[in-house]
C-alpha cells in the first residue's frame, strides 16, 4: 500500500486549496468529509487542476467505526485535520454544536490515529486563540488569550489538549497552525469559497457586492485606535496558507513533540485598504456605510511570520492584489460558488 495523507474537512475551502498543494507535489490524499458546509464538487475541481483525485469518504470526524476502517484500509502516514465548524455567530446561539464537533471529534481523531499507530498531526487553529493581544505584531511565544465567542474558545481547547497529548507520548508529532485571515481563491478561478447564505466574514462580503447580490457593505466600526479608524487585520492568500501546510508537514516529520507556528503575512490592511484595493482589482464600486463596532471585534491583529519563515522555510508570497483578483475571478467565474 502506498502512503497516503488524510485531510478531514479537504472538501472545503482551505481543505480544498491544501488538497490541490499534496496532489501537485505528489502525494496521495484521502479526504474525510462529511459536506456539512461544502460541496464534493470542490473536489472534483481540485481533479481538474491537477490531473490526480484524491480518495473521498463522505462520512463524520466523530465516526469512530469509520475511522477505524479507514486506517485499516488505507496507509495513512499523516493527518490534516480542517473538519470543524467556524461560524462565530452561529457559535454562541449553540456552543455545545460547536464544542463537540471542534473539541470531541478532534478527541476521536487523535485516539483512532493513536489505536491505528499514527502520530503525526496537523492543526488547523486560529489568531483568534490571542485574544485581544496588547502589542503588534503577535509572535508564538504570546500567551494566549481569551476568544470572545464558543468558537474561538473551541480552538484555544482542542490546542491545549493536543498539548497534554503532545507532552503525554513522545511518538506524537503535532504542528499547530495559527492562521490569521484566509481570503483568495485558487489561480484557475475553479476553488475559493463558498459560504452559506450572508457571509460573515470581510472579503466573502465585499465581493458579493460586487457582484450585486449583496446591496452594501457594512463597515463595523469607525473609531478603532487604527490608521483609518476600521479593523486592521493580516489577510493572507489561501493558496500561499496551503503552501505553509505542506512545509509543516515535512517539519514535523523530523521534528517531535508539539510545534506552534503563526501562517501570517506580517502586514496589516484596514477595511477601507481593503474596498479600494478591491475596487481596483474588479473595476466595480462597492457601496459601503459606516456602522457601531461588531461586538467581539479587536481593533487589529497581525502576525510575526518570522518563526514559520526560520523553521519551515515558508512566507507567504502574493500581494493584495493577487488576493483581490483571485477573488474576484473566483466570484466572477462562480456567481453561485459550486451551486451550477
Ligand atoms: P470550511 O467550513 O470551508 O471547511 C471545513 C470542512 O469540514 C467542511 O468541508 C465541512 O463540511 C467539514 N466538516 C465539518 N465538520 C465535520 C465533521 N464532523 N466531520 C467531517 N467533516 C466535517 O472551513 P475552512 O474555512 O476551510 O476552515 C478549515 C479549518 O480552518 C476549520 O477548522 C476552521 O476553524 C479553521 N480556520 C479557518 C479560518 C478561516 O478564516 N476560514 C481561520 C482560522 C482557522
Ligand atoms: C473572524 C472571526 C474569527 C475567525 C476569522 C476567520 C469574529 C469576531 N471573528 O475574524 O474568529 O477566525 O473571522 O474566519 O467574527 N468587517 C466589516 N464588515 C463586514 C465583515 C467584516 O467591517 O461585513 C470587518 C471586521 O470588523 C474586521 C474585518 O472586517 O475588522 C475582518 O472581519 P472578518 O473577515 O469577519 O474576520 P475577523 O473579524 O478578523
Amino acid at each position: 500500500m502506498l502512503d497516503s495523507i488524510l485531510v478531514t474537512g479537504g472538501a472545503g475551502y482551505i481543505g480544498s486549496h491544501v488538497v490541490v498543494t499534496l496532489l501537485q507535489s505528489g502525494h496521495n490524499v484521502i479526504v474525510l468529509d462529511n459536506l456539512c458546509n461544502s460541496s464534493a464538487s470542490s473536489l472534483d475541481r481540485a481533479y481538474q487542476i491537477t490531473g490526480r483525485k484524491p480518495v473521498f469518504i463522505q462520512g463524520d470526524v466523530r465516526d469512530r467505526e469509520l475511522l477505524d476502517k479507514l486506517f485499516t484500509q488505507h496507509q495513512v502516514s499523516s493527518v490534516l485535520h480542517f473538519a470543524g465548524l467556524k461560524a462565530v455567530g452561529e457559535s454562541t446561539r449553540e456552543p455545545l454544536k460547536y464544542y463537540e464537533n471542534n473539541i470531541v471529534g478532534s478527541v476521536g481523531l487523535c485516539q483512532a490515529m493513536a489505536s491505528a499507530g499514527v502520530f503525526k498531526l496537523v492543526f488547523s487553529s486560529s489568531a483568534t486563540v490571542y485574544g485581544e493581544p496588547e502589542q503588534m505584531p503577535i509572535s508564538e511565544s504570546f500567551a494566549t488569550g481569551a476568544p470572545t465567542n464558543p468558537y474561538g474558545r473551541s480552538k484555544l481547547m482542542t490546542e491545549q489538549v493536543l498539548m497534554d497529548l503532545a507532552s503525554s507520548d513522545p511518538r506524537w508529532s503535532i504542528a499547530l497552525l495559527r492562521y490569521f485571515n484566509p481570503v483568495g481563491a485558487h489561480p484557475t478561478g475553479l476553488i475559493g469559497e463558498d459560504p452559506n447564505g450572508i457571509p460573515n466574514n470581510l472579503l466573502p462580503y465585499i465581493s458579493q457586492v460586487a457582484i450585486g447580490k449583496l446591496k452594501e457593505l457594512t463597515v463595523f466600526g469607525s473609531d478603532y485606535p487604527t490608521k483609518d479608524g476600521t479593523g486592521v487585520r493580516d489577510y493572507i492568500h489561501v493558496v500561499d496558507l496551503a503552501e505553509g501546510h505542506l512545509k509543516a508537514l515535512q517539519a514535523i516529520n523530523d521534528k517531535q513533540g508539539l510545534n506552534v507556528w503563526n501562517l501570517g503575512t506580517g502586514r496589516g490592511y484596514s477595511v477601507l485598504e481593503m474596498i479600494r484595493a478591491f475596487e481596483q482589482a474588479s473595476n466595480r464600486v462597492i457601496t459601503y456605510r459606516m456602522a457601531p463596532r461588531r461586538p467581539g471585534d479587536i481593533a487589529e491583529c497581525w502576525a510575526a511570520p518570522d518563526k514559520a519563515e526560520k523553521e519551515l522555510g515558508w512566507k507567504a508570497e502574493r500581494t493584495l492584489n493577487d488576493m483581490m483578483i483571485d477573488t474576484w475571478r473566483w466570484q466572477s467565474l462562480n456567481p453561485n460558488g459550486y451551486t451550477e
